[in-house]
């Protein structure tokens, strides 16, 4: 299988999982077929981790994958931000990310990974029980926008490549506008409805962070592409970091 890549800002033009052949198509050739291309529907995800993770034919192998950054990074940018390892980590998005392994294995011991795929949610708990790891790593099959968690329950919240999962049709939309293509009404309805999907994740993320968390946001889009989302409801501050891999990193604030 080729290497799944998430690439950056403006050169992200086509991304596609091609389930027949089990293979990830990358180019930078703007085409119609990339209409096709939206990453915020659970059974795109479903099936995605039911080949990558299964036990049948089209299994690839590919038991862990992190997207945007490495788990280390993270985990970086956590001590850069005197996180204690007792502070509680929410991973929106988890996917099948080492982040709350490797987490755990620097001494965190209060990690909460969600994602709405139960396929990946399955396989990343059964992962941290064959690792001892059930103490101190949990995974939860929810909706980011709807959490089964109190208000102020968590310290830290990173969403690595959530929100642009639930923003590709947004993304798509914007791009086309950029190259002055013409852009249906079915993309224009569909790119509000991400637009409206993100704005209930970020929503979201302040309830369930205390006042004074952080929310460590790492996207591929630049942040024209993604600072509105916080700006629109004022309870963040928002410091956008340099450009790493040509990947953003926004530390928003809840205040
Ligand atoms: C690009 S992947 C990133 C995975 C992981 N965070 C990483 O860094 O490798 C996006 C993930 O977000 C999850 N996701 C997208 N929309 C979601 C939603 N509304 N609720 C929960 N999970 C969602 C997908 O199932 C997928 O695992």
């Amino acid at each position: 299988m080729a290497t799944p890549e998430l690439a950056s800002g403006v050169g992200l033009l086509r991304l596609e999982w091609e389930a027949d052949r089990s293979a990830w198509v990358f180019d930078t050739e703007p085409q119609e077929r990339f209409v096709h291309w939206d990453w915020s529907q659970c059974s795109r995800w479903d099936a995605r981790y039911t080949d990558v993770l299964g036990d049948g034919e089209r299994t690839t192998g590919e038991r862990t994958f992190d997207w945007i950054a490495p788990a280390d990074d993270v985990l970086a940018d956590l001590d850069a931000r005197a996180a204690g390892s007792d502070a509680r980590l929410l991973d929106v998005g988890c996917g099948n990310s080492l982040f709350c392994e490797v987490a755990a294995a620097a001494g965190f011991t209060r990690l909460v990974g969600v994602d709405y795929s139960r396929p990946v949610v399955d396989a990343m708990t059964a992962r941290a029980l064959e690792r001892g790891l059930q103490e101190r790593v949990s995974y939860c099959c929810s909706d980011v926008a709807r959490m089964p968690y109190a208000d102020a329950s968590f310290d830290v919240i990173v969403d690595k490549g959530c929100c642009d999962a639930a923003l590709t049709a947004w993304d798509h939309c914007a791009m086309q506008r950029r190259l002055k293509r013409p852009v249906s009404a079915e993309l224009e309805e569909r790119a509000e409805r991400a637009a409206a999907l993100a704005a209930s994740f970020v929503l979201e993320y302040a309830r369930v962070l205390r006042g004074g968390g952080t929310l460590l946001l790492y996207s591929y889009e630049e942040p024209q592409g993604r600072a509105c989302w916080f700006a629109e409801q004022r309870c963040w501050q928002v410091r956008q970091q340099p450009a790493r891999d040509g990947n953003y990193l926004y530390e928003c604030t809840r205040v």
